[in-house]
């Protein structure tokens, strides 16, 4: 189908997960974004083996499963909780531990952004280790995109709306396809403004300081890192699995 043909899609920016109601259609297919650290975290899994995952937003039911003998990784305030096997580090998904297996997370954020959204046509899952491989795919779903911002506790922050920024950048450049919704347009303008070095765009950032006070610098560098993996997650029922 030529471009002059397609209908006009759009590609808009929800900042919270608290907007997300305002932001939903039917028709339109939903990237989660929490890039410190929980989509990222994710991404890695899948790229290291896991065969699926259970998001769950609450701690109780992440508890229910730890019961039930699955592997949890489980996180509060950037935090790994006593009792579960992983935080929200991508480097603990390095690991063959998790190969083949179901596992399940839960995160201050991430997840709850998962939950919000479960209504959606589809819900996947973005993070710059798999930028390019999303957006290859986004721009053949003749669909309108809503690139969901996990935030912190439904308030804005600044690494997923760059990432939602970097997706409209790339994906505007396939002319005429989509209309910008404003989120998108000032989304990638902030992302116009941090791409030479987000790393140092962040450093004043809310979540940058509060890893960065834990020792985890590591992980914000990881997460900010390209295309690590080409594997989409994409939820079905209640699992996210390998596109
Ligand atoms: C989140 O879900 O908000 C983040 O992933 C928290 C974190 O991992 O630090």
């Amino acid at each position: 189908m030529d471009v002059k043909s397609k209908k006009k899609l759009v590609i808009d920016v929800c900042l919270s997960p608290a907007l997300y109601p305002v932001y939903h259609r039917d028709d339109t297919i939903v990237v989660v974004i929490d890039i410190l650290r929980a989509t990222s975290a994710m991404c890695t899994a899948f790229h290291h083996g896991v065969e699926k995952i259970i998001p769950v937003a609450s701690v109780d039911e992440a508890t229910e499963y730890k019961k039930q003998g699955f592997i949890v990784g489980a996180e509060r305030n950037g935090i790994a909780l006593e009792g579960f096997d992983f935080g929200n580090s991508p480097a603990s998904y390095m690991t063959e531990k998790i190969k083949g297996q179901t596992i399940v997370i839960s995160t201050t954020n991430g997840t709850q952004a998962i939950d919000v959204s479960r209504n959606a046509y589809k819900v996947v899952i973005g993070a710059f280790t798999n930028i390019t491989a999303l957006c290859d795919w986004l721009k053949v779903q003749n669909r309108s995109v809503l690139l969901l911002c996990s935030g912190w506790k439904n308030r804005f922050n600044l690494e997923d709306t760059l990432f939602a920024g970097a997706v409209a950048e790339i994906l505007l450049k396939e002319k005429d396809a989509f209309h910008y919704g404003d989120g998108a347009l000032a989304a990638k303008f902030m992302y116009q403004a941090a791409q030479n070095n987000p790393y140092k765009y962040l450093r004043n950032s809310s979540h940058t300081e509060r890893l960065s006070a834990m020792g985890l610098k590591g992980d914000i560098k990881y997460c900010l890192s390209l295309d690590k993996t080409t594997i989409i997650p994409i939820l079905e029922g209640k699992y996210l699995v390998k596109m």
